[in-house]
């Protein structure tokens, strides 16, 4: 199996394969235009079907990691007490149940956010609720928290064979009211605990009805206060460190929100917040007023969103006087996206919506001009 390996990694060298994969024009050139003939969530689930095919074959995953990783010990950081190998994630989202693990883990990711995941499986939305907006480098999605529930989840987590860094990101049921949210989100955290390295704690999908309201003072001082009491008593019950817990919060809260997302945060001892979530602003687009209003209601991701994104990571660091960590997303479609992003004051970043436009090699491109920014 290594000999096979090895002259794979031969052939790739000898015909300069890995550069041709580098600039990302083989996902370009090839594969996007294929993908974008189908309609979005149906190009998603052919994508995945065909990655679970092609990681069967002896060998594949080696060689994706020999073409995608870069496995450089300077882009090692420790955040929230987790030794992450690189600090470009996937965001949540793309891999609802935690059933790709696995093949993601070889494209050159430091860490995966699976999830949302609620107590109970629920179908999400009615079809179609997925659109691009070419023209912006966008996407508007209206899922809903589609998933198989946090049982199956944790089925697939036990059975991961890679090692790669898991978050569990967590919600609640479309039809749990917002005074027994808290449950839904301790359901998920007791049964995720010993299966996963991080928690994001999801208030911030426009998505679910009332759920953003759950970013206000009180109720999310209660969610967090009391996760916090469960994680102490579970890595007391299972004799291991408590679970870093972050929060996830939309990019549409004004200044006086999130001075109160700060306050939360610190009273209740959070180890970073990831900013941010699709936004419900469809403020310049270049896309058609017709194609917009066509989409309808959802969180628009992508290009559009990044220069909010940095400005509340920039708010975040710069008022909490960089008490806790942050984890930048929204809008990282380059390598200038992502240092932005990190100048900003973001210690790891994300990624959703660049992965869908640029492809996988996206994350080595951003690794690798993290390099050369350390020179
Ligand atoms: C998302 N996102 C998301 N976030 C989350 O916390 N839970 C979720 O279930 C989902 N689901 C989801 C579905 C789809 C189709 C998209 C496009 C996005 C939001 C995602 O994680 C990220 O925060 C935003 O998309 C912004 O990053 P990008 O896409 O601009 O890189």
């Amino acid at each position: 199996m290594y000999n096979f390996v090895s002259i794979l990694g031969e052939f790739s060298s000898i015909f300069n394969l890995s550069s041709y994969f580098y600039p990302v024009s083989f996902y370009k050139a090839i594969i996007r235009p294929v993908l974008f003939c189908f309609n979005p969530e149906n190009a998603h689930d052919l994508a995945f079907r065909l990655l679970k095919l092609i990681f069967k074959i002896p060998g594949a995953s080696l060689f994706s990691s020999k073409i995608f990783l870069v496995d450089d010990k300077r882009l090692r950081k420790n955040v929230f007490g987790i030794d992450f190998p690189n600090p470009v994630g996937l965001a949540a989202g793309l891999d609802k149940n935690a059933g790709f693990v696995q093949e993601l883990a070889c494209f050159g990711f430091g860490f995966i956010e699976v999830g949302t995941v609620t107590p109970l499986p629920q179908p999400g939305n009615e079809k179609p609720r997925m659109f691009r907006l070419p023209a912006d480098e966008a996407l508007i999605n209206r899922m809903g928290f589609n998933n198989l529930g946090v049982k199956e989840m944790s089925l697939r987590l036990k059975g991961r064979k890679s090692r790669i860094i898991v978050g569990g990101n967590i919600g609640k049921n479309k039809n749990t009211p917002n005074e027994l949210a808290l449950n839904d989100y301790e359901i998920c955290f007791r049964e995720l605990f010993s299966l996963v390295d991080y928690f994001a704690v999801n208030v911030s999908s426009p998505n679910t009805p009332g759920l953003r309201s759950l970013q206000d003072k009180g109720p999310l001082l209660e969610i967090l206060l009391r996760l916090q009491v469960v994680n102490d008593e579970l890595s007391v019950t299972n004799k291991s460190s408590r679970k870093p817990i972050l929060l996830k919060i939309a990019p549409d809260l004004n200044d006086n929100q999130l001075d109160e997302i700060i306050e939360v945060v610190l009273k209740s001892k959070l180890d970073g917040v990831i900013a941010a979530n699709t936004t419900i602003s469809r403020d310049g687009l270049k896309t058609s007023s017709d194609i917009i209003h066509h989409a309808g209601a959802g969180g628009l991701s992508g290009k559009p969103l990044g220069k909010r994104s940095t400005e509340v990571i920039r708010y975040l660091s710069t008022h909490s006087k960089n008490q806790f960590n942050i984890i930048g997303v929204g809008g990282i479609h380059s390598s200038e996206d992502a240092l932005e992003k990190i100048k900003a004051g973001a210690d790891l970043i994300q990624i959703y919506t660049g992965f869908v436009y640029e492809g996988p090699a996206l994350v080595k491109k951003i690794n690798k001009a993290l390099l050369r920014s350390f020179q």
